[in-house]
């Protein structure tokens, strides 16, 4: 019976067999350091092939490079043997919720997600550290062996010298920060799906080295836009040089440029009553005709801000006023059969804001005339106020620096994102994205999912976070989601379906793999230390911890529902739909095998796993993968 090969994949392994399948004939074999036998690539064969198109040595050309990208790149490719651990009481409705929170590194992260969700993902949001000066970066090192990664605890906040802060003093400023990115982004991409999108937050300090290091990882092909956010409404002194009051959003398609979609709310297509000037003051504006951006409701005739007054009283429901009515406006405005023109033309008429009744006319847009402007609309885009009023509200003071407001990825997610997708944010901070995808959901009674990444990173002991019990970066994010959850719920209880609204999440943490070290060096294993091998997994180890190791390695959906059952009086894990079976229990017999057996084959199930330590004896061990031949031949079954 097959072990789990409990390691990330090895990438560099994956290419080799790529190009034997182009150049069969460049493939040969070598040894390693072990004298162990393995496929390697003949490169002055290779180079033979492609005499023609070789660009080699000190020769000109075109490209991105920097002191460090060999071995960042060298980092994405290393297999790591870590694992994901559940944290069943940090997690809301942790058996049915379809949301992750993975708390870890985020390379480690990316790579322990891409078995399980390798092109799967449809828009990845990011909002890394900007490397300003001030930031900490999370130096990634190279040096260290698989020997001591398996010794690591896991908690790698703890380590504590990894994150380090990035001084523009450093003499590898630009180069820690972009060998930082590069190799997340590789590993981002291959999650993405072939329509996926990724959108980039980023600044003035590393746009121009962002946007080459995406022409490369994506393809220059595949830029989208650089968009432009407006991060405050009232600049103040903000830049040495300029009072900068925008950043950027790059987006960059995983495979051929895709279309994005606007928004009908977008204002940048509404367009002021005074520009065809006729000196009429009053228009009378037919019923259903008029849409408004508040809330339901009468509203009464009188004098509003900024010069408009209602003649009539007006009835507003479902977001268009219901009566006819009389609005005069001080400046001079279309005539009344112009108005009459422009319905016919399909053009229609917003009042925006309840405090003003201003009256605007908005185009309506034929659907593929529906894109988004690279200006990001800021009457759907709030700026950093709004952002930290975001936080205020949910935790009555300001937890976190510089959180983005949920509108700037909840707007993102509308041009791109449908029902059931998978939105991914591995510098998730605050955890805005997930308050994001939250709300949008419960706007328009879509399902997305959300997976969030976010490092333990210990919050300053001076902070009001610290003091308010929130220790690490990570235990703010949570709490967003808890809090910002309860609240949508709550705020739209009225709407039909909220109940199924998804406000759950299950927190899984990266950690150091289940099994003792002996596991992965057999060949090392001391007279000694033998009888270890009966059971290589670690004490502190639970069967949901197992469980969860199995759905990394074999791939498996980690946000699939679980549910248990007592058979034979053993707990045996169902996952999913028959995705995968699994029973960590001690005294396997064949009894027991044999009932298990009958009954994922009536179930469909596709896999089955087992403790190796923890069948009766050797021959149970043998003889289950025979009756699992007889009785369930469709079933792969494995042992941890
Ligand atoms: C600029 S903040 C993101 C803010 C977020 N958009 C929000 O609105 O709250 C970047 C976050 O990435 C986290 N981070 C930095 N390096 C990381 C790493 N290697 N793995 C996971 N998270 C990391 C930092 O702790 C920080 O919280």
């Amino acid at each position: 019976m097959d072990r789990l090969d409990l390691q990330t994949p090895d990438f560099t392994e994956e290419h080799i067999h790529k190009l034997a399948e182009l150049f069969p004939n460049c493939v040969t074999e070598t040894a390693d350091e072990k004298g162990h036998i393995k496929k390697a690539i003949d490169f002055d064969l290779l180079k033979q092939e492609l005499s023609a198109y070789l660009v080699e040595g000190p020769k000109e050309r075109y490209r991105l490079d920097w002191p460090g990208k060999r071995a960042s790149l060298l980092k994405a490719n290393t297999p790591i043997t870590k694992t994901l651990r559940p944290a069943r009481e940090e997690s809301v409705n942790f058996d049915t919720t379809q949301n992750l929170y993975i708390e870890g590194d985020n390379l480690e992260a990316l790579k322990l997600l891409q078995e399980a969700y390798l092109g799967k993902v449809k828009m990845i949001y990011i909002d890394p550290p900007y490397n300003t000066g001030k930031d900490f970066v999370y130096k990634d090192n190279f040096a260290r062996s698989r020997e001591e990664e398996l010794m690591e605890s896991g908690q790698v906040d703890e380590e504590g010298n990894r994150l380090v802060q990035n001084l523009e003093s450093n003499g590898r400023f630009h180069s820690d920060w972009l060998s930082m990115m590069y190799p997340r982004l590789r590993l981002a991409r291959n999650l993405l799906r072939d329509d996926g999108v990724i959108f980039i937050s980023i600044d003035d300090n590393e746009v121009h080295n962002l946007r080459k290091m995406c022409d490369e990882v994506f393809g220059e092909g595949n830029y989208i836009a650089e968009f432009i956010w407006e991060k405050t409404f009232r600049p103040s002194n903000f830049g040495k040089t300029t009072r900068k009051n925008t950043e950027y959003v790059i987006s960059y398609s995983k495979s051929n440029p895709i279309e994005l979609k606007g928004s009908l709310e977008d204002s940048k297509g509404d367009f002021s009553l005074t520009k065809k000037l006729h000196n009429t003051h009053t228009l009378k504006c037919p019923s259903n005709y008029v849409h408004v951006n508040f809330q339901d409701g009468i509203y009464k005739k009188g004098k509003y801000g900024d010069g408009y007054e209602l003649l009539d009283d007006i009835y507003v429901k479902n977001g268009k006023v219901k009566n006819e009515f009389r609005i005069k406006i001080k400046q001079s405005i279309w005539s009344q059969k112009h108005l009459n023109n422009e319905i016919d033309r399909g053009v229609y008429l917003v009042l925006k804001n309840e405090k003003t009744m201003a009256l605007y006319a908005r185009k309506v847009y034929k659907k593929n005339e529906l894109k988004p402007t690279t200006l990001l609309p800021n009457d759907i885009v709030g700026d950093v106020l709004e952002a930290n009023k975001e936080i205020n509200n949910l935790f009555k003071t300001n937890l976190f620096d510089y959180p983005k407001p949920s509108s700037l990825p909840k707007y993102l997610m509308t041009t791109c994102t449908e029902d059931e997708d998978i939105i991914l944010d591995f510098f998730s901070g605050s955890a805005t994205t997930a308050h994001a995808v939250m709300q949008l959901n419960a706007e328009d009674g879509g399902n997305r999912r959300f997976i969030m990444v976010q490092l333990p990173e210990p919050t300053d002991p001076k902070s009001e976070a610290y003091k308010a019990g929130y220790t690490t970066i990570a235990d703010i994010g949570k709490e967003r989601i808890r809090r910002a959850g309860k609240k949508i719920k709550e705020e739209n209880k009225e709407k039909e379906g909220i109940e199924k609204l998804d406000i759950g999440f299950r927190v899984l943490k990266v950690d150091s793999s289940n099994m003792k070290e002996i596991y992965f060096t057999p060949d090392e294993v001391s007279k000694e230390s033998l009888f270890e091998t009966v059971d290589h997994i670690k004490e502190d180890r639970t069967p949901e911890d197992l469980l969860f190791g199995v759905l990394v390695d074999w791939g498996v959906d980690l946000s699939l529902p679980i549910r248990t059952e007592e058979i034979e009086g053993k707990t045996v894990y169902f996952v999913g739909h028959g995705d995968l079976v699994a029973c960590f229990e001690e005294d396997i017999d064949e009894n027991f095998v044999k009932t298990l057996a009958k009954k994922l084959a009536d179930e469909d199930v596709l896999r089955v796993v087992f403790k190796e330590s923890g069948f009766e004896d050797d021959n149970i061990k043998i003889n289950t993968e025979q009756i699992f031949k007889q009785l369930a031949p469709a079933v792969e079954v494995r042992v941890v």
